[in-house]
């Protein structure tokens, strides 16, 4: 079996530890070997160690690859996004640039809405292209895996059609995608007078078409004000768990409407967001064992100074995820490290606390942490190898790519 060995990190971050998601102060422990080295063979870690151990592993058939003055990670894994989509938002970034308001874009018809359009305007095929492009986006800045939502389609063809190419990206390029459907992203223009409506095709034809054809691992919602309600959530969510789909929800991003506390009576696997919860929300989370995905990019590009209150989150003992939340609209970025650079600026975690947030536990709030977001002996060999000496350069030098190479299973992507 050819095998791999990568030698003389100047820090091997392994994330090593329990193959659970990590709380308190279980994340600040990166696990790091100086003048580290791992082996891999078939995709996996099988030796992690010192360089001068490692080094004594390697046949003549075993590609080296010399990481000195580097840094490695495993690859990062996103655990929200918005991957499929067609045309941009352009207008409304300027838009906002003068003054309007996320919400006022939306009211007069922009915002989501626009992307709908073009999404359903668009073949599977050009979605398809479009999505190859971006899943290499995430690769440049060292993300190996990638949840990704459908909800630019509501219809339930247009929704299947998103799913299939969420599909296609994790089968035919480096990425791995985990699909998740967001049919409950807003309500489609055609039944703006008929909400009972939508959140009837939801739960009669889209749940159990997407639950059948096993579309998707995960059920998502926009919970929010002028979209879809506690009620309608309740009941959405409801009719997707006996489906089998185990639940993800984006909650009290621009008001607090008790999505948390939702989350945390449904079982949620994460509740998304969070930007407003208060701190009766955070304990109802903590007591549910919910994750808290963050997603600073959104709070970042829509211009409010109003993070989610991170700190309150881990002195809780929750497992808090970090993610880009992706997306035409709130946040077009696919750049993990840009988010880790927010997370210590404006959220008060240490870089430490934020590395943890985007590898290991992302991995463990996407049901995957016995094979990616660490570096460990029977793990997929994901990682990355960025120019840089000390695991806080990642976060420090924002807006500058440092990712010098990319793996997947072992192979350069
Ligand atoms: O997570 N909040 C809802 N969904 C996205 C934004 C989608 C869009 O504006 O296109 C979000 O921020
Ligand atoms: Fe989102």
């Amino acid at each position: 079996m050819p095998s791999l060995a990568l030698l003389h990190a100047s820090q091997l971050v392994t994330l090593a530890g329990p193959s659970r998601a990590r709380h308190g102060k279980e994340l600040s422990e990166l696990g790091i070997i100086p003048d580290g080295a791992f082996l891999a063979a078939g995709g996996k870690v099988t030796h992690v160690g010192k360089s001068t151990e490692i080094e004594k592993l390697c046949g003549r058939e075993t590609e080296v690859i010399d990481a000195r003055g580097c840094i490695v990670l495993p690859g990062f894994v996103d655990a929200h996004t918005h991957l499929v989509f067609a045309g941009n938002r352009l207008d409304d970034f300027e838009a906002r640039a003068r003054g309007e308001t996320y919400e006022q874009i939306a009211k007069r018809g922009g915002g989501i809405q626009t992307t709908v359009q073009a999404t359903r305007a668009a073949s599977e095929d050009e979605l398809y292209a479009l999505a190859e492009e971006r899943a290499n986006w995430f690769l440049r800045n060292g993300t190996t895996t990638a949840e990704a939502k459908s909800g630019y389609g509501l219809t339930l063809e247009d929704e299947l059609k998103i799913l299939r190419v969420i599909r296609r990206v994790g089968m035919e390029t480096p990425l791995e995608t985990v699909p998740t459907f967001l049919g409950a992203h807003a309500f489609p223009r055609e039944f703006r007078e008929d909400r009972v409506g939508y959140i009837s095709l939801i739960i009669e034809e889209m749940l159990p078409r997407i639950a059948r054809e096993r579309l998707a691992e995960y059920c998502d919602i926009f919970c929010e004000r002028d979209y879809f309600d506690v009620e309608d959530a309740r009941r959405i969510l409801t009719a997707a768990k006996q489906h089998g789909l185990k639940l993800r929800m984006h909650v009290d991003q621009l008001t607090n409407s008790g999505g948390a506390k939702l989350a945390a009576e449904l079982g949620a696997i994460t509740a998304d967001h969070l930007e407003q919860t208060a701190a009766d929300g955070i304990s109802a989370l903590a007591k549910a064992g919910i994750q808290p995905v963050l997603l600073p990019g959104s709070v970042y590009t829509l211009g409010s100074k109003r993070y989610p209150d991170a700190r309150a989150m881990l002195d809780a003992g929750l497992a808090v995820v970090l993610a880009t939340d992706f997306n035409p609209g709130s946040s077009p970025s696919a750049s993990m490290p840009m988010m880790l650079s927010f997370a210590v600026t404006q959220m008060q975690m240490s870089p430490a606390e934020a590395i943890t947030a985007a590898t290991v536990n992302a991995a463990a709030s996407l049901n995957r942490v016995d094979k990616i977001g660490s570096l460990e002996v029977g793990k997929l060999a994901n990682f990355a190898i960025y120019d840089c000496e000390d695991y806080r350069e990642l976060a420090y030098w924002f807006g500058i790519s440092l990712m010098r190479d990319v793996f997947v299973r072992g192979e350069r992507a």
